[in-house]
């Protein structure tokens, strides 16, 4: 019998399997649905000290092999997810849920975790340091300077499980140098990895771009990503301390998928695009693939071949 229980710091979830905050999380109703299904757990939308409304459409299209979107941080503003994620964990004391939040720019990350550090919630908390979507605003995690002034300020009052959500990197002296930086800091986790920033897409008929916003650059997600996303995971799982846990994100449309990312070190994984595109079923058959994939190869537990990846040399 196949057990799919994970840990993430000192929390434990019964599936490996979560939403990727961004994907039909942005109100409570959307949150009280992806709790309803087989996921280990849920996270939201990314709250930003103030609601926006985010960029203006068409701000996602589906492409042949995935996504692409310039959502531009659309979501009900910080109070609405820090409300909800106190009310969940009071009803749900057994299934920690996880709050995404994003600051527009690097001071934003102080007011923010003032903020959660100063209410009732003590789960943990996903601190996205990668949007690629606000005009005008880099992808913080790709500035280490910056980077690190963020974690030393909020490190020296945040007491609560804090991780955060990189962009993907490409060079190996990127992971050197940002997991150097990480391993100073007393994360839970981090989530590797954020849609790949500035993509674009092209509709043939009209010679124009697929999306408005940012004259046409947007995040790419869907299998365009997994070779990057089992290289980002597998590049941090090598440099990170192990108290460190990573969530991978990228490119999942299979139970083996989910499997690639959890042998390259992952112990969760977070569905994007293939839960815009599928809908909440998705849960419900990549457990079900990636159990069978377990099977197959006599594996009872996620521990059997997390971070088990053999290479050639
Ligand atoms: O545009 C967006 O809202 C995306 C956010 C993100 O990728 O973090």
């Amino acid at each position: 019998m196949v057990n799919l229980h994970t840990t993430i710091g000192s929390f434990g979830f019964d599936n490996v399997l979560m939403n990727a905050s961004g994907v039909r999380c942005m109100t409570a109703a959307d949150l009280d649905k992806l709790a309803d299904t087989v996921a280990g757990t849920l996270i939201t939308k990314s709250g930003t000290p103030e609601a926006r409304t985010g960029n203006p459409s068409p701000r996602a299209a589906g492409l042949p092999f995935g996504s692409i979107n310039s959502m531009g941080l659309p979501n009900l503003g910080i109070d609405y997810y820090i409300d909800y994620v106190e009310k969940f964990q009071e009803k749900h004391p057994d299934k920690p849920i996880f709050l995404s939040v994003a600051g527009l720019g690097p001071d934003d990350y102080h007011v923010i975790a003032k903020k959660i550090q100063a209410s009732n919630f003590t789960g943990p908390t996903e601190f996205n340091l990668s949007c690629p979507n606000v005009p005008g605003k880099p992808q913080i995690a790709y500035d280490i300077p910056t980077t690190r002034r963020i974690l030393d300020d909020m490190f020296s009052f945040f007491t609560k499980p804090a991780g955060i959500k990189l962009p993907p990197y490409f060079d190996l002296t990127q992971f050197d140098d940002m997991a150097a930086v990480l391993n100073d800091y007393p994360l839970t986790f981090i989530n590797s990895m954020n849609s790949i920033g500035n993509g674009m897409a092209i509709d043939p008929e009209t010679d124009t771009t697929l999306i408005k916003p940012k004259g046409g650059f947007g995040g790419i997600g869907g299998t365009y990503a997994k070779p990057i996303a089992l290289a980002n995971v597998r590049a941090f799982r090598l440099r990170l301390r192990p108290e460190i846990a990573i969530i991978g994100t990228g490119g999942v449309t299979s139970g083996r998928d989910v499997y690639d990312l959890i042998l390259c070190g992952a112990s969760m994984v977070q569905l994007g695009t293939v839960l815009g595109i599928e809908g909440l079923g998705v849960f419900q058959r990549l457990t079900e693939e990636l159990s069978a994939e377990m099977a197959k190869k006599g594996y009872t537990s996620i521990s059997d071949f997390q971070g088990k990846l053999k290479t050639l040399d």
